[in-house]
């Protein structure tokens, strides 16, 4: 958005283009706080006072809110121009339940799952991927691009390598997530049933589904594809110092886990128990932690918070 605000401003110095209005419109699940978000948007002006209604003049970009799914359609035909989704296009539209093909008995998440099942998300991912196209290519205006950054996996054959098997540890819903679930049924908290309920509906496309789904649709060019390690998310030398404090971690990475899953959670089995899951999750981290304290080489490989994700840049025809 900076570089073609920088592009904008560049030419008109030069005298060739004036800064065209813009509308800003984010989109998310009608669930979604959308106040917080509008109260964090920045003030028109720097002296952070409100000139609007004077003479009308004065705001040259605006911004929307939109409730919806983006798996659907969103806006009228021909009038987007850019459209960016970040850490989103691995959230499926599907919710499981036990009378879905979807439904994961035993565990959360499909990462090194039950094959079959693992397949009917890859199924239910490539339905996604051909709306949220669908969609978007009846919005844009011809030449119009979508960038779309997302988890992502290596494996172009095995959809239950949702991830190698060596990164496994360090996703959010790796095997401490899984364990933990069953730590809550140990000690009584909820029952197995609760947890097999109890589905992340998370897919990690392949870079070939991806370019599939891109080439069923036919509406866009492939401008980008390609693997980034998000290791941004957190640097590399807080990373090594936190794992120095076992607890500061736990505390961390848990309140990092309960930011992206504990409203859905809270949702499936209520505030106490999801209490109790973060406290035993926060447990779980600092044995993890500790098992890694005279290790360096385990230090260096336990990149927390990194992931392989996808840059996808599209332009309509
Ligand atoms: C991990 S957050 C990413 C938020 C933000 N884009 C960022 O990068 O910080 C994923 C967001 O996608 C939203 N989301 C998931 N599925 C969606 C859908 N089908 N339609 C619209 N929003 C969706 C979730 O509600 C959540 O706010």
């Amino acid at each position: 958005m900076k570089r073609i605000l920088q592009r904008y401003e560049a030419g008109e110095a030069a005298g060739h283009a004036m800064m065209p209005e813009t509308l800003a419109g984010f989109i998310d699940l009608p669930g979604n706080d959308f106040n917080n978000l509008i109260q964090q948007l920045p003030p028109k002006v720097e002296d952070g006072l409100d000139h609007s209604g004077e003479d009308g003049e004065g705001r040259d970009s605006f911004a929307a809110t939109i409730g919806g799914t983006f798996y659907d359609r969103l806006l009228p035909n021909e009038s987007l121009h850019f459209a960016i989704s970040m850490h989103s296009l691995h959230w499926i539209s599907q919710v499981t339940d036990p009378s879905s093909p979807l439904y994961n008995k035993g565990r959360c998440w499909i990462l090194g799952g039950d094959l079959a099942i693992t397949q009917q998300f890859a199924q239910q991912s490539q339905r996604d991927w051909h709306k949220f196209l669908n969609s978007r290519a009846a919005e844009m205006v011809p030449g119009g691009i979508v960038l779309a950054y997302l988890l992502s996996r290596e494996d172009p054959v095995h959809p239950e390598n949702q991830t190698n098997l060596e990164r496994r540890h360090r996703y959010m819903a790796g095997p401490d997530f899984e364990n933990t679930w069953n730590d809550l049924i140990a000690q009584g908290v909820i029952t197995a049933e609760t947890r097999d309920a109890f589905n992340l509906p998370i897919y990690c496309p392949s870079k070939e589904e991806v370019e599939s789904a891109v080439a069923k649709c036919g509406a866009f060019d492939m401008q980008c594809v390609e693997w980034s390690d998000d290791s941004d998310l957190f640097p590399e030398h807080e990373r090594l110092r936190l794992l120095q404090y076992p607890h500061k971690f736990a505390t961390f990475y848990s309140a990092w886990v309960r930011a992206m899953v504990g409203p859905i959670m809270e949702a499936h089995m209520g505030l106490q128990a999801t209490n109790e899951w973060f406290v035993l999750h926060e447990r779980r981290m600092v044995a993890r932690a500790t098992s890694l304290f005279s290790n360096p080489k385990g230090q260096q490989e336990y990149k927390f918070l990194s992931a392989t994700f996808l840059l996808v840049v599209l332009k309509r025809k």
